[in-house]
């Protein structure tokens, strides 16, 4: 969709770079923004770069005016996954935790549909993980970040009723991104079994309650975000499903 400007967080690698490098080939106008400097990230070069902290409230502050114009899609992709060998975490990691991955896109969101003209639609996805279905000790920090952002994005939706914004949730399951890949591929290499076999052993393990035998591609996600954002206002409060099927989905 030439000439149309999109706003990804998240960058500088993983998914939000797949996403940006994905849309700037696609003719999207695209700023991305990252904490690492642009020459570490990995998002094509085509991409508007912001490096920013989103841990930091400042940030928060100027990023509408970094940003300009309120784009035609916004995508919320930064996380912050806090460490899992941690038993007691501090009060930092706990709330920068909560600001990236929940605060941050929900009040950003708000001050760029503050801003927008009246007659312009935008259109904002969120990603969110299939954690905030089952927890446990390890991950518990950031399946309810998440699930706070969930929330968040609930109330979000019903503001966008008066905004001609749209609002909605990419829910994702484990992804195929590619240092879990080359960690995958590695161990299939070791035992000389099939990537597939390890993967599928992998996803047995570390994620029980899904129907799911193979990572969810990035080009998958993508096509997702595009059937949101061509959706329309229609979209607002969407949830959009690509998990392989979350805990209790089957009960
Ligand atoms: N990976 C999975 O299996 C999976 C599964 C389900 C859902 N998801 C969701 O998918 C999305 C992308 O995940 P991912 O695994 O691709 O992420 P990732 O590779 O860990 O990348 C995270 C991105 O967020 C940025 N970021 C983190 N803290 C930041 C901060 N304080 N200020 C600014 N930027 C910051 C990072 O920038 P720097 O690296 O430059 O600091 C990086 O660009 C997330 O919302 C995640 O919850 C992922």
């Amino acid at each position: 969709m030439p000439g149309r400007r999109a706003f990804i967080t998240g960058t500088s690698q993983g998914l939000g770079a797949f996403l940006a490098t994905r849309l700037a080939e696609d003719g999207w106008k695209v700023t991305g923004l990252g904490r690492r400097p642009r020459t570490e990230s990995s998002a094509a070069q085509a991409i508007d770069y912001i490096q920013a902290d989103l841990s930091l409230p400042e940030t928060v502050e100027e990023l509408p005016a970094l940003i300009g114009e309120t784009p035609d899609l916004i995508v919320h992709s930064a996380v912050v996954y806090p460490s899992r060998e941690i038993s007691v975490p501090g009060w930092a990691d706990l709330e920068g935790a909560f600001r990236v991955n929940a605060l941050v896109p929900y009040r950003l969101t708000l001050d760029l549909l503050a801003d927008k003209p009246q007659d312009h639609f935008t259109s904002c996805v969120v990603v969110n993980s299939e954690a905030i279905c089952h927890a446990d000790r390890q991950s518990g920090v950031y399946a309810a970040s998440k699930a706070a952002l969930r929330v968040l994005t609930t109330a979000l939706a019903e503001s966008c009723r008066s905004h001609n914004a749209s609002v909605s949730t990419l829910l994702l399951g484990p992804l195929a991104d590619p240092a879990k890949v080359a960690d995958l591929r590695g161990i299939a290499e070791r035992r000389g079994v099939s990537e597939a076999e390890i993967t599928r052993l992998f996803l047995r393990k570390s994620n029980p309650d899904l129907v799911i035998e193979s990572l969810i591609d990035f080009e998958s996600c993508y096509r997702s975000v595009m059937y949101i954002a061509d959706l329309g206002p229609v979209a607002n409060g969407m949830m959009c499903r690509l998990d392989g099927g979350s805990a209790g989905s089957l009960i």
